[in-house]
């Protein structure tokens, strides 16, 4: 899939519709905890302005259930966007009707405008199939769709994080503006790039890292991975399915019953296939998830009333030695309970492991989520390849599945 970019296009004079995913953690206060998200979408949104185009940015921001919602405003976004560009953004207070119409009209080249949050509409969020089976609901996303389209010659994607969704603004947008330009991003075409070159042709060895509180989040990735990677390491609370699986006792620990025959059956197809499954040698116990609790290491065995929760330090030591020499390493999902200390350790470990391995050459790609706030908060970022803005759709990128968001913009 080669998609045409931003860049095969001429934005002068023209309405640009990009959508982005704005979608960052907020405090209590509204004030933004991390801007990466925003950061990221920078490349495109300067090329446009610098381009002579006018930019209307349109993202959803949490989930506010299809109605208003302040504490879901994207106004701290068009502050930060300001900062970031030193320029002004306008803020539209709604994604359609007058105000977002009158406004961007009124948008001269190198202008940059923000909508408010899409999904305050509930429009935005109606489901492809339900809208296949039930005509009013086909109408309300049409026309949400079409008054997004409206203000704008040209739309473009960059919301890699949302491209898994069949949101109004990233499918049925593009589809009632065919005819126009409908192009990515710089952000997107660098997600496709470094996760579609690790999954169609890695170099030898491609271990990936998988964790996580549970295995069924993770099914199909392990499934989609089985015959294309040499090892797959797991740690974090879905190994313990896998231990029950081997019939190993796992004490107090989670457990998704009903994916234990599953952990085995992927267990054998794994062995069938050539694909070693590492699982830990030891964990981190404790009798409660509380930071600083009394804790210790379970070689093998869990015992009742005690629950791992973390990978231990020969765990530790033998992924570490797994990632020595990998040439491509994929990871998404933390090794314990990476927010309370000292259940970070295992998660530490890996994110250094992986780092070393990149240093030594290495196309290291990290799924966006927890395991990408470790690979910040320890200083790394700039030690690994990649890190996916991402979290369920680098996940559904993993397992193989196609966007069709993406799927419908303009081939180059
Ligand atoms: C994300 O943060 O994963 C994306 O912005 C998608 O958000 P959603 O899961 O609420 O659709």
């Amino acid at each position: 899939m080669t998609k045409k970019t931003v860049a095969d296009i001429n934005v002068k004079d023209k309405k640009v519709l990009m959508r982005c995913d704005f979608n960052v953690p907020l405090d209590e206060r509204c004030n933004i905890t991390s801007d990466d998200r925003i950061v990221k979408a920078l490349p495109t949104i300067k090329h446009v302005l610098d381009g002579g185009g006018s930019l209307i940015l349109m993202s959803h921001l949490g989930r506010p259930a299809g109605e208003r919602d302040e504490k879901m405003s994207l106004s701290p976004v068009a502050q930060r966007l300001s900062e970031l560009l030193a320029k002004d953004v306008v803020f539209a207070d709604d994604c359609v009707g007058d105000d977002p119409t009158s406004k961007a009209a009124a948008l001269k080249a190198g202008d940059c405008m923000l909508l408010e949050n899409l999904r305050f509409h509930k429009q935005e969020t109606i489901k492809d199939k339900a809208a296949k089976e039930d005509a009013q609901l086909r109408q309300a996303k049409d026309d949400f769709a079409k008054s997004l389209a409206g203000l704008a010659d040209i739309y473009v994607d960059d919301a890699f994080g949302t491209a898994h969704r069949d949101n109004a603004s990233m499918y049925t947008v593009p589809e009632v503006m065919k005819g126009k330009p409908r192009v990515i991003g710089f952000l997107i075409e660098k997600e496709l790039k470094f996760l579609g070159e690790a999954l169609s042709a890695p170099e030898k060895p491609f271990v990936a890292i998988l964790g996580g509180a549970k295995v069924s989040d993770k099914i199909g990735v392990i499934e989609n991975l089985l015959d294309k990677v040499d090892s797959i390491l797991i740690g974090g609370a879905m190994a313990f399915t896998f231990f029950k699986a081997q019939g190993r006792s796992i004490g107090d620990s989670l457990c998704e019953d009903d994916f234990v025959e599953k952990a085995g059956e992927i267990l054998k197809r794994a062995e069938e296939s050539g694909c070693e499954i590492v699982l830990p040698v030891d964990c981190v116990v404790a009798r409660e998830v509380k930071a600083g609790t009394e804790n210790k290491v379970a070689a093998y065995n869990v015992e009742a009333g005690w629950r791992g929760l973390d990978i231990g330090p020969e765990t530790q030591k033998l992924f570490a030695e797994k990632l020595d020499g990998a040439k491509t390493i994929v990871w998404n999902g933390p090794m314990g309970i990476f927010e309370i200390p000292p259940f970070d350790e295992g998660t530490k470990a890996v994110a250094m492991a992986v780092a070393d391995a990149t240093d030594k050459g290495a196309l290291s790609v990290i799924g966006g989520g927890d395991s990408a706030s470790a690979i910040e908060k320890l200083g790394l970022a700039q030690r690994v390849s990649h890190i996916s803005t991402g979290g369920g759709a680098s996940l559904e990128f993993l397992e193989g599945k196609k966007f069709k968001c993406l799927e419908i913009l303009d081939e180059k």
